[in-house]
């Protein structure tokens, strides 16, 4: 999950990171109250999870609290790259020397963490690890030995801060590792991290990913979803617990296993090219357990997607056999009454095939098509859809 700047600043500051006061604002009215409450120049500055904010006109500073009223209004519904603005934050102005370049990130590759440094900001660092990669340090953070003063002082120097900012930087690197470790996060980035005129070292601007499997050990970063522009679908599944990826097509996806599901949406997205070109609604994992529940669940949410025209259940049985699997769907539908009202393409494989196609036809669902095969069904399901 990617954080807003406003909420990587307040991480930071929990984390004693050196930041500037931001308040955030929906409304020109509300920065206005904000710059009045800040006092002196502020910066005003969109609140959208895509960067390049700047070059867009997304952040402006503003010497007085009309200037900030106007900059809001400029900046307010604004489309950053596909992002419209619906919120900015008002910080305090800094007066810069100098802008810097700090991150440190999972390097899954290597599995071990990566910081990335350099002391020429400005330029975004994606140019300049291409254009320049011999200003940017790279070094490696052993997850077991983490990033102590002695570490964060080597980056300090390979990366070619002054000796007489070493120290400084250094321990704002040991402060901003541990917002990485403390919040399990996967990305922690301040660009620019700033000398001031006055010789302190800030963090203008910050970008925090969470990685979201390690939510169980952090009730508290609930509150830091975006509700309002996640899908209500996702939301709906994400409830359920099920693995759940809205997608823009009418037939509709339920299969166990991430491998078997991505390879259905291929084959229903192939064999929507006859038929009017549906395309797949969406990716459903339902996992190995397959339970009346969980398939109750998947085709709740599925049905309740209004663009879903037809179902392909496909189903290969495991460790569940394919009469546990089929014996879910017919309770599912029996759960779901009146709700399930599209049609449904079952494909089942597997372990103990011809008792769960058996299930199936006897329960006889008029809304049920079996299918034998996985090209079958989705031609099927692509056929339904398109009528
Ligand atoms: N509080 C501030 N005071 C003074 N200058 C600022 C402040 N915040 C940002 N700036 C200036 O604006 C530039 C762009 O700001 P920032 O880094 O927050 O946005 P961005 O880099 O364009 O967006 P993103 O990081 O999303 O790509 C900074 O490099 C800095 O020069
Ligand atoms: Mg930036």
């Amino acid at each position: 999950m990617d954080l807003y700047e406003y909420q990587a600043r307040d991480l930071f500051e929990k984390y004693g990171v050196p930041v500037l006061p931001g308040i955030v604002a929906d409304t020109p009215e509300e920065v206005r109250a904000a710059s009045e409450k800040l006092g002196g120049v502020t910066v005003v500055k969109a609140q959208v999870k895509v960067g390049g904010r700047g070059k867009a006109g997304g952040v402006k500073v503003a010497k007085t609290p009309d200037e900030a009223e106007a900059a809001a209004q400029a900046i307010l519904g604004l489309d950053i790259k596909g992002h419209v603005v619906r919120r900015v934050m008002v910080a305090g102005g800094a007066r810069i020397a100098r802008e810097f370049y700090f991150s440190v990130l999972l390097d899954r590759a290597n599995r071990s963490y990566l910081s990335l440094t350099s002391v020429e900001g400005g330029m975004e660092i994606e140019q300049l690890a291409v254009e320049k990669p011999e200003a940017l340090a790279r070094i490696e953070v052993d997850p077991r030995a983490g990033l102590d003063t002695a570490k964060a002082t080597e980056i300090a120097k390979a990366a070619g801060f002054p000796d007489e900012l070493v120290a400084k930087v250094a321990d704002v690197f040991v402060k901003l590792y541990a917002v990485y470790t403390g919040e399990d996060a996967t990305l922690v980035e301040v660009n620019p991290l700033v000398l001031t005129e006055e010789g302190d070292i800030i963090a203008l601007d910050g970008k925090v990913s969470l990685d979201e499997n390690a939510s169980f050990r952090h009730p508290e970063h609930e509150a830091l979803e975006d509700k309002d522009a996640a899908d209500p679908l996702e939301a709906k599944a994400k409830a359920s617990d099920l693995n759940y990826v809205k997608l823009d097509g009418e037939v509709g996806i339920i299969g166990n296993g991430a491998g078997l599901v991505m390879s259905t949406l291929d084959v229903v997205a192939y064999a929507g090219e006859k038929h009017k070109g549906v395309k797949p609604a969406n990716f459903l994992d339902i996992g190995g357990g397959a339970s009346a529940e969980v398939m109750a669940a998947g085709l709740d949410v599925i049905l309740n997607d209004p663009q879903v025209k037809s179902v392909f259940v496909n189903v290969f049985g495991g460790i569940t056999a394919c009469d546990a699997v089929a014996n879910g769907i017919v309770k599912a539908l029996e759960i779901l009454g009146d709700e399930a009202n599209k049609p449904l393409v079952v494909r089942l494989d597997g372990n103990n095939v011809d008792e769960g196609r058996r299930i199936l036809t006897e329960a006889d669902h008029p809304l049920v098509t079996l299918a034998l095969t996985m090209d079958e069904g989705a031609d099927k399901a692509a056929e339904l859809a398109a009528k």
